[in-house]
């Protein structure tokens, strides 16, 4: 167990826990479509890594402070923060998510169309890496708006493929960048911590974006988003 985890666990993530469900009353709402959701996930006993309730609101409202109209997501698992980017669309809008797991891939669009979204929603099934230059050579994009929550060793080849998929004012989203304080460990041997300290390095040179990112605690620990304008 790292040291960050035997001091913050047992002090705070009950808490944590506990004021994510107040906000998700009060704030977000219940919804028996997320709820349909996430009864799904389980029951199919796929991992329960989904974005909280008031981050999937976080994305929805992102997105639409965004007004995006396109919008790329690099791990669907069971559809849930695809649904809530999915209705931060306008009418006309489209999503294009990637998941390379063929169950997570059946259970996500059974609860898309439960959402009432599958028009708005393309699933592409495969790894990402494949499945972006494929997307990227039918011309699709630009993207108004990605996330990106796939496998964490790669984010820095995602975040490459998100900038060729989207253009100036696009916003692009990271899951998933402080894992539990362990980013700060510039000698760190996990692929996921190292993943993400290359994608700060990219982004600390890379011109055309300006970024930050902010920690996160909740019912899903100890974590952190990054958040880019291109
Ligand atoms: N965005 C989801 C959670 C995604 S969990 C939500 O918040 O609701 C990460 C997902 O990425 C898993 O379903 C996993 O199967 C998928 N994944 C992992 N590696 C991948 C890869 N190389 N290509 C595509 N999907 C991948
Ligand atoms: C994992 C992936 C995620 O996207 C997340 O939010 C939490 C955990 C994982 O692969 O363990
Ligand atoms: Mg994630």
């Amino acid at each position: 167990m790292r040291a960050t985890h035997v001091l913050i666990e047992p002090m705070n993530e009950e808490l944590w826990s506990a004021v994510d469900r107040y906000i998700s009353d009060v704030l977000v709402g219940h919804d028996a479509v997320l709820d349909a959701v996430l009864e799904a996930s389980d029951a199919a006993g796929l991992p329960q890594i989904s974005v909280t309730p008031n981050q999937g609101k976080l994305l929805y409202l992102l997105a639409r402070m965004r007004g995006a109209r396109t919008i790329l997501e690099i791990g669907t698992l069971a559809g849930y923060s695809t649904i809530w980017l999915g209705r931060a669309l306008p009418p006309d809008g489209e999503l294009i998510t990637i998941e390379a797991d063929p169950k997570h891939a059946d259970v996500a669009l059974a609860n898309i169309s439960r959402a009432g979204l599958p028009a708005r929603v393309e699933l592409r099934r495969g790894l990402a890496l494949e499945v972006l230059p494929a997307l990227a050579s039918e011309g699709k994009g630009p993207f108004d708006f990605v996330f990106i929550d796939a496998d964490k060793p790669n984010i820095p080849e995602y975040f490459g493929w998100a900038m060729k998929l989207t253009t100036q004012g696009s916003v692009i989203i990271v899951d998933n960048v402080v894992r539990e304080g362990a980013i700060i460990d510039e000698t760190s041997g996990d692929p996921s911590v190292r993943g993400v300290r290359r994608l700060n390095e990219v982004l600390a040179r890379e011109k055309r974006v300006s970024a930050t990112t902010i920690q996160t605690v909740g019912a899903k620990g100890y974590d952190g988003f990054t958040i880019a304008l291109r």
